[in-house]
């Protein structure tokens, strides 16, 4: 090879490396492009990835309407729902973080406290004449607030003093449990316990807002979590195939925020209809026949693992039951199973309840996801399906 073939040889290699670099340099650039491009689609879709759930809906119910706000944080915007210069009883559960309750405080600088022991015995008429007490010592006129912090049972018996009070102040639901979340809060059922009877003292008295932040329930234990998720199990058995149907993904935990927002659309949309349960939103009782019987008598189960085994009793289809089945093993919840001496003083708790009338108890059935009916069966038959749950 002569010098300038050599020359030229070289000069190609050189340049057929350059060439190379500079490919190299645009793999890498277009590289980092990809990846930060796909950095920020992630973040992007983070919060959906989340299944983290903002709205605000109206329930316009025949005697008031009145905003839900579902979203992580909300409560430190309570006040935004509370005229400036208005008093406020703020009634909280105990076990709810304190940093929410102060949060909540800050917000009200001259509101009075009154902390309540959570649980079915909150719902007392002693704890009621306690919270009628408060009212007065803390001189609440008729344009002033009750603020209920807590579960149901809290939401229930707040809610009640608000109704009867002066005849009726505003009232302001912030739900801390998912059962309250979903179902309790909304709609205006409020009410105690008497005589050993469930919710046989109440009014029906909507508020003036509810405030759902689900991070307030973080502190819940796995079981007030699906004792919580059973009501909206049972929202989508009743009205809504679709949130049914999120029950039954793996992950369904994961849909939380969805699962409670669809099941506040159930709720919303029943009471709209519906408000004093003349017909419709009875359908909401599903479950609750058997369920409270459960529930009284045993004293050991939660309300909503007592509805989900009642709900079992008035499915009527094989193939549903088992998919529901499968669905309450995945939560957790108890599979409740009557001896022969549990149907007796059963069977007398369900005639005792109020929806017993006559021969006949009005029940709620399902027989496809989404779709409930009323329809009467004789007191007789609910013997025999009692005597189903022991067998
Ligand atoms: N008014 C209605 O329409 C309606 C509908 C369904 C159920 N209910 C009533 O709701 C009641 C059940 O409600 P519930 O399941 O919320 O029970 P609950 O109020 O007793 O709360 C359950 C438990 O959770 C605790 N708790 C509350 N918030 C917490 C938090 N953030 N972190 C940790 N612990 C917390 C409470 O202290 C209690 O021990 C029953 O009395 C039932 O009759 C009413």
């Amino acid at each position: 090879m002569s010098a300038s073939e050599f020359r030229i040889s070289l000069l190609i290699t050189h340049y057929s490396l350059l060439i190379t670099h500079y490919s190299l340099l645009i793999t890498h650039y277009s590289l980092l492009i990809t990846h930060y491009s796909l950095l920020i689609t992630h973040y992007s879709l983070l919060p959906i990835l989340c299944y983290y759930i903002t709205m605000q809906i109206e329930v316009n119910a025949e005697s008031k309407s009145y905003p839900i706000v579902l979203e992580r944080g909300s409560i430190n915007n309570v006040a935004q729902f509370v005229p400036s210069g208005k008093n406020a009883l703020i009634v909280y559960d105990k076990n709810v973080p304190t940093t929410a309750v102060n949060t909540i405080c800050e917000q009200f600088p001259n509101s009075k406290l009154v902390k309540i022991t959570g649980g079915e015995v909150t719902k007392s008429i002693d704890n009621y004449a306690e919270l009628l007490q408060k009212c007065m010592d803390a001189k609440l006129t008729r344009s002033d607030y009750i603020i209920a912090v807590g579960g149901g049972t809290v939401g229930d018996l707040a809610g009640f003093t608000a109704a009867t009070y002066m005849r009726g102040i505003h009232l302001i639901h912030v739900p801390t449990t998912i059962l309250s979340a979903v179902d309790s809060s909304i709609g205006g059922k409020t009410g105690i316990n008497f005589g050993g009877t469930k919710n046989v003292v109440g009014a029906f008295y909507q508020p003036d807002a509810v405030i759902i932040d689900l991070d307030v329930t973080k502190t819940l234990s796995e079981r007030q979590v699906s004792n919580g998720l059973a009501e909206a199990l049972k929202a989508g058995l009743i009205y809504d195939e679709t949130l049914f149907e999120l029950f039954e993904q793996d992950d369904y935990l994961a849909h939380i925020d969805e699962i409670v927002a669809q099941a506040i659309y159930v709720k919303k949309a029943i009471v709209e209809q519906d408000e004093r349960e003349a017909d419709l939103r009875q359908i909401l009782n599903f479950g609750h026949t058997i369920g409270h019987g459960i529930e009284a008598h045993f004293g050991k189960y939660l309300h909503g693992e007592a509805i989900a085994e009642g709900m079992m009793y008035f499915i009527k289809s094989k193939e549903l039951g088992e998919r529901v089945e499968k669905i309450t093993r995945k939560m957790n919840l108890p599979k409740i199973k009557l001896s022969p001496n549990d149907i007796d003083p059963i069977y007398e708790l369900i005639v005792r309840d109020k929806k017993a009338n006559a021969d006949y108890i009005n029940v709620v059935e399902v027989e496809k996801p989404g779709h409930a009916y009323i329809c009467q069966v004789k007191k007789a038959d609910i013997n025999e399906m009692l005597k189903w749950g022991s067998a």
